[in-house]
């Protein structure tokens, strides 16, 4: 039988990168950051857009080369149809088109939010349907109810902000470079969680709002300040483990609803946030508490990357979903 070679793109945001998949392996997973954002505070779009032209050949081309496979073994081109940045989707979709065109091979869109979910495939231990996932990332915060590889249900999500972006503007707050995430990771495994008291922000159903915690951290800053001018510097550890101990108590509610209400015990995380050192502690915790069985993608696979966008291509081929050369990106794209 004909192997299934198929290469993949993610150009949604800031990273650019591209995978190899054999017969549903992922060969590798070359990935470019884009650090022309970090002195800007956060993405600018434009500069993602020319930063992904500059990288998206030299990735593919590494991709391509370091599987040992030649373009002509290619089954068929697949990339990030959304959601995400527009003029980011643009770059990785419009060489899509013309590299599958080229070679006459198919193409095939991915949904961004899917392949978060689907990155959980790639690795030994997978779980089985139905579970809930939990993606959390830069941009979305979503509770979805996962019965096959490509049906998929969002049960939950934020109605304002996605809890990456509460992470990010608090860091941004507290005087921390963009992405500031992985920063109050850090200095929160150095402090008290319960030193300082900031709002639960209580949604109907298994929504999410994550834009108050933002606006309460900044008041609080801002009347703290006025005592001491130093308190940041002074409480730094202690500031980042409150707020990411809210954050993550937020999380945890609605997903314990989920999973309650939907009679389900398989568990999954997805996207940056998974990465949050307390956020793993504390969703191990309720595993052993709930009888849950809990999933965490390797850390590669967590951020974006195109390994997750190769894993869901290669069930859509398998179901022989392929899209048309007029087929465009969708910003807003929906699960
Ligand atoms: O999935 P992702 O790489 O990109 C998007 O699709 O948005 O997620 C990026 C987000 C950023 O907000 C970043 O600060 C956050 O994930 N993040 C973290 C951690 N690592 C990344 N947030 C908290 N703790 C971390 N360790
Ligand atoms: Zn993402």
């Amino acid at each position: 039988m004909k192997n299934i070679n198929i290469l993949a793109i993610e150009s949604s945001c800031d990273e650019t990168s591209a995978s190899i998949i054999s017969n549903g392996k992922i060969l590798n997973n070359i990935v470019a950051t884009q650090s022309v954002h970090e002195k800007y505070g956060g993405v600018v779009p434009e500069l993602a857009s020319r930063a992904h032209q500059q990288h998206l050949i030299p990735v593919i081309h590494e991709a391509i080369s370091t599987a040992g496979i030649a373009r002509e073994d290619l089954s068929a081109v697949a990339f990030t149809r959304g959601p995400g940045l527009m003029g980011s989707l643009m770059v990785g979709v419009s060489f899509a088109k013309s590299f599958a065109y080229s070679l006459g091979i198919p193409l095939i869109d991915v949904n961004h939010m899917q392949a978060h979910i689907l990155a959980h495939f790639i690795d030994e231990p997978k779980p089985s349907f139905p579970f809930i996932c939990l993606t959390v990332s830069g941009g979305h915060t979503q509770l979805v109810l996962v019965k096959d590889y490509l049906e998929m249900e969002v049960i939950g999500e934020t109605l304002d902000d996605a809890v990456g972006e509460a992470f990010d503007k608090t860091a941004k707050l507290l005087g921390l470079p963009y992405p500031g995430g992985p920063l109050v990771d850090k200095y929160a495994k150095e402090g008290n969680p319960q030193a300082y008291e900031f709002p639960l922000s209580e949604m109907p159903g298994l929504n999410y709002s994550f834009s108050g915690i933002k606006t309460a951290v900044l008041y609080f800053l801002r009347d703290r300040l006025k005592e001491d001018a130093d308190f940041i510097t002074r409480n730094m550890a202690d500031i980042c483990a409150s707020v990411q101990f809210t954050l993550i108590k937020m999380l945890m509610q609605k997903l314990k609803r989920a999973a309650r209400e939907h009679k389900v015990k398989e568990i999954a995380i997805a996207g940056g946030v998974s990465a949050n050192s307390g956020l793993r502690a504390e969703l191990n915790n309720l595993a052993g508490e709930l009888g849950w069985k809990v999933y965490v993608p390797k850390f590669e696979y967590c951020t974006d990357n195109a390994a997750m966008i190769a894993m869901a291509a290669h069930y859509r081929y398998l179901k022989g979903e392929f899209c048309g050369l007029d087929v465009s990106p969708i910003a807003k794209m929906k699960l």
